[in-house]
């Protein structure tokens, strides 16, 4: 059994952080994205891995995945020169695929509890495909399935205006080389696009077998701003443990869950967790309240800041009350004590300011 792991596309939702990065790299609770299902891919006992990279970002998801030696394996790099679709990452993964069955995750999606369950019960059942399936709220953003009342799959449909279901494809599929032929006979949607949704109704279509998993836990797509939030907001939640490496002052409060990365320090400041901070930060007369994740390097002083994620290398300095942001690497967010009232900003193409 092979994995296909897709961390191509264009990030376009998440721009302008994916002008300088891939989104797959993106922290969740100052850990890549990536880094969470390539975990999960090895639990689940999969070590033959293949991951998508597109001509844009592919060199620094090669930089950060290095040749998989952190998780004990080979990873082997394919080029996909245009995001033409989901399948069509498929299709160009080919000759890495071979005639294996195969799990193809993709590389910005999380999924509680990993995917271990789903591999064992698609080994035991041999079914043509394995799709996972979740209910969500609004259906029409996702491709959906239709299941019979017996809770058989009797249709697919690529981002449907009117659902027949709440039950969205989650971005984990197994699939038999059965899903080669498949793609072979489908055509781009009329976004441009091979869809994945199409090939799995083809597949069907063809007579095969096709089984679904309703997922229960959680499934995160990071694909857009508010998602990475609720990702970052969800895996501290659930997974973060405290741990304190850095030093800590006397005059500083830590409650709760809280991680500090060697290197830092905390100066007289007040942390409730779930918090992460990374390694070589600098927490000064500050508040760090929940669901807020700062990575390496930061430095945060006077500065009350929740519900965040602060990427490396930072400086935020007199912000009252920073909230439900995501703040990229190397970037400085200063209030000028007693400055003229006037917002200076110097900020790259595609940024985004709420005041
Ligand atoms: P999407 O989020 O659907 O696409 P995208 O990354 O291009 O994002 P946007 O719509 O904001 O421009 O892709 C889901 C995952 O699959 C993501 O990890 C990127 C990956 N992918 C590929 O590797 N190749 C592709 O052709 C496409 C469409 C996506």
């Amino acid at each position: 059994m092979k994995a296909l792991v897709l961390s191509g596309g264009k990030g376009t939702r998440l721009k302008p952080l994916t002008n300088t990065m891939a989104k797959q790299l993106l922290p969740v609770a100052n850990k890549p994205i990536l880094f969470y299902v390539l975990d999960q891919v090895m639990e689940a006992g999969i070590t033959d891995i293949g991951i998508i990279i597109s001509p844009e970002t592919g060199e620094w998801v090669k930089q950060a995945v290095g040749n998989g030696s952190r998780w004990n394996t080979e990873i082997t790099y394919i080029r996909q020169d245009e995001p033409l679709g989901l399948a069509h990452a498929v299709k160009t993964a080919k000759d890495f695929l071979d005639d294996s069955p195969f799990l193809m995750f993709l590389g910005d999606n999380l999924i509680h509890g990993g995917v271990k369950s789903f591999v064992d019960e698609f080994r035991k059942h041999k079914p043509d495909a394995l799709v996972l399936l979740k209910e969500v709220a609004d259906p029409r953003l996702f491709g959906v399935a239709e299941l019979d009342k017996s809770g058989k799959i009797v249709r697919l449909v690529e981002k449907p205006k009117e659902p027949k279901s709440n039950l969205a494809l989650v971005g984990v599929y197994l699939f038999t080389p059965e899903i080669h032929r498949a793609i072979d006979q489908i055509k781009p949607s009329w976004r441009g696009e091979l869809e994945i949704t199409d090939a799995i109704q083809k597949l069907f279509d063809m007579g095969n077998d096709i089984r679904s998993h309703i997922l229960q836990g959680w499934w995160l797509d990071t694909g857009k701003k508010d998602d990475l939030l609720e990702a970052n907001r969800v895996v501290l939640d659930d997974l973060l443990q405290r741990s304190i490496r850095g030093e800590v002052d006397s005059k500083s409060q830590l409650h709760g869950r809280v991680e500090i990365g060697e290197g830092t320090k905390v100066e007289n400041s007040i942390i409730r967790g779930p918090v992460s901070i990374a390694e070589k930060c600098l927490i000064k007369d500050s508040h760090i309240s929940p669901f807020t994740s700062i990575a390496s390097g930061s430095r945060i002083e006077c500065s009350y800041i929740e519900h965040s994620v602060i990427l490396d290398d930072c400086r935020v300095c007199n912000i009252e009350r920073l909230s439900d942001s995501i703040i990229g690497r190397n970037t400085e967010v200063i209030k000028h004590e007693g400055g003229i009232r006037a917002v200076q900003l110097f900020i790259g193409d595609d940024a985004r300011v709420e005041l």
